[in-house]
């Protein structure tokens, strides 16, 4: 089924959306005592509680005939066993290979992958390891106590978040920073803020082509060997990238490149050595039981039916109130602040994945294949965008993120706020305040007044409740999200995999770089080239 609009479901679908349109969701609630067991699904340390759409179990069985028409279990099949699921660049997407444990042969232009992943896995954490028992020393001699990650995109967001979503489980001193944009102040920050004897750089990049991480990773190396570190270079210094060939070419030597492969694509690749600053961090253990989270995900996803699976009814609902209520934008709040850069991740996971505008035939699709996505730690966002998601005029369904224990024992009252403050804007954006409610409260109030108070409630939302934060629930929480981004992108029939619309902006890049630093030709008409160039005084 290519569209699945013109499916016949599709006028089914429609009418019981219409239908429920003149039902509140709290009158669903009354009518069924377990709707929360009834719409609520629990795998691999999370729980998702689906209740609060405006649905019912006919809406349920709809969609799950809907996924069944798209094929979406024998798509995830594809996926899994290495299909060329990347059509346009005609390779399979196996980020799910790297986290599983199970060593099952799994063969790829006549490789068995799996060989070739525990290989690397064993050089990448014996190097962690060295570095975090002092092992591996400096040219100086000394043990390292900072690292610098140079990368950007899917190699920085992946450790970035990674790395501040697991610092409670740290077991190790080490420092981390990051370096991703090419503004030159967070490259300043770093020099400040590190000893150059006692930082190990690594340099992450899949293409090892990356103008940002270059640029960086150039300037960087200049700046010490511009202060006489003459031998930090390539002694502290390591690359992960596909292209060990230019790693190598660029001065790496091959005991300091450890591999990511063409297969995995960067905004999937943390499970690969791209995960490197948290293995240095967590160490192996550590790193394996967020492996082994993401893999007991992918085993739920692979063996779960739709109407159970969680990636799967993520999907089949954004895809839904896409398509009935208009829903253009997604908004995701992690009531954590260790969870603070989950939404960037995600961000450039569904938005990389999703921002295209024709089917696999190259046909312009009739609606978008997923929303925009924004979003914040949750208390905070309470206090910036949440306004708009109760009263906006566009429907905007949030995922709420929760963690059932906090690490810090004496944390009681602090993290019930947290609990309480999810709960109760999800249940605000559920509820809702009619006219009806205001005027009774408020009597004395214009029509206009009290118009500016009503809330129009039934606004969709999902709850996820992870039991703790830890290495495990975090690796089953991203591999969630990649597994929704892909039934996403089956539902629309896309190609998630590749991310063409970034290219020629590179492209661009060099010729306007070359007019910016030209110095001012006075012939030159006005624009806003030429208002830059003064400004710089070139
Ligand atoms: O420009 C987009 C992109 O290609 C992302 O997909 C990727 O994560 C990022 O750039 C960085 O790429 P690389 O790891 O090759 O430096």
């Amino acid at each position: 089924m290519k569209n699945l609009i013109e499916s016949p479901l599709w006028p089914a679908l429609k009418a019981d959306h219409e239908t429920l349109k003149k039902t509140d969701v709290t009158d669903l609630f009354s009518a069924n005592p377990s709707r929360f067991d009834d719409f609520s699904v629990k795998s691999s340390g999370i729980l998702l509680d689906y209740s609060r759409h405006r649905m019912t179990k006919t809406t349920l069985g709809l969609l799950a005939d809907l996924a069944s028409m798209a094929n979406l279990s024998a798509q995830f099949q594809a996926l899994f066993t290495g299909k060329p699921v990347n059509t346009t660049e005609n390779r399979p997407a196996l980020h799910t290979a790297l986290r599983d444990a199970s060593k099952k042969p799994l063969t790829v232009s006549g490789e068995n992958i799996q060989t070739t992943v525990e290989n690397e896995q064993i050089r990448l954490f014996a190097f962690a390891e060295a570095v975090r028992l002092g092992q591996f020393v400096s040219a100086s001699g000394k043990a390292i106590t900072d690292i610098v990650n140079i990368g950007i995109g899917g190699s920085h967001l992946g450790p970035y978040l990674t790395t501040t979503a697991l610092k409670d489980f740290a077991n190790t001193k080490l420092r981390f920073h990051f370096l991703s944009s090419i503004d030159k102040a967070p490259l300043n920050d770093v020099i400040t803020s590190t000893n150059p004897e006692t930082t190990l750089y690594i340099v992450s990049s899949k293409s090892f082509t990356t103008l940002e991480t270059l640029t960086n990773a150039n300037s960087l190396k200049a700046y010490l060997q511009s202060q006489g570190h003459t031998d930090i270079f390539p002694k502290q210094w390591v690359a992960i990238t596909a292209h060990p060939d230019k790693a190598l070419a660029y001065g790496f030597p091959p005991e300091h490149i450890f591999e990511t492969f063409s297969w995995v694509g960067g905004r999937y690749s943390i499970w690969s050595s791209v995960g490197l600053p948290l293995a240095l961090m967590i160490g192996e253990r550590g790193f394996r039981d967020f492996l082994s989270g993401a893999h007991s995900m992918d085993e739920h996803v692979k063996n779960t039916p739709p109407e159970k699976n969680m990636a799967m009814l993520l999907a089949l609902l954004s895809f839904w109130h896409a398509h009935f209520d208009q829903a253009t934008a997604e908004a995701v709040a992690p009531y954590s602040q260790r969870l603070q850069a989950l939404v960037p991740y995600l961000q450039q996971a569904a938005m990389e994945s999703l921002g295209k505008s024709v089917n696999l035939n190259g046909d312009t699709l009739t609606a978008h294949a997923g929303p925009v996505l924004f979003g914040q730690e949750g208390s905070e966002g309470q206090h910036a965008y949440h306004q708009f998601l109760h009263q906006g005029t566009l429907c905007i369904p949030v995922d709420f993120i929760l963690i059932g224990r906090p690490h810090e024992k004496h944390n009681g009252h602090h993290h019930c706020m947290l609990l309480a403050s999810a709960l109760s804007q999800a249940e605000a954006l559920t509820q809702g305040l009619s006219t009806a409610d205001i005027q009774a409260k408020h009597p004395h109030l214009t029509k206009a007044q009290a118009a500016h108070l009503v809330l129009p409630g039934n606004r969709p939302c999902n709850l996820l409740l992870l039991d703790e934060l830890t290495p495990a629930t975090l690796g089953a929480l991203l591999a969630l999200y990649e597994h929704k981004i892909y039934a996403q992108s089956v539902l629309a029939n896309i190609n998630p995999f590749d991310q063409w619309g970034v290219e020629l902006g590179k492209q661009l890049l060099p010729d306007i770089l070359t007019a910016l630093e030209a110095p001012t030709n006075p012939n030159e008409p006005s624009s806003l080239l030429t208002h830059l160039k003064k400004l710089r005084g070139s």
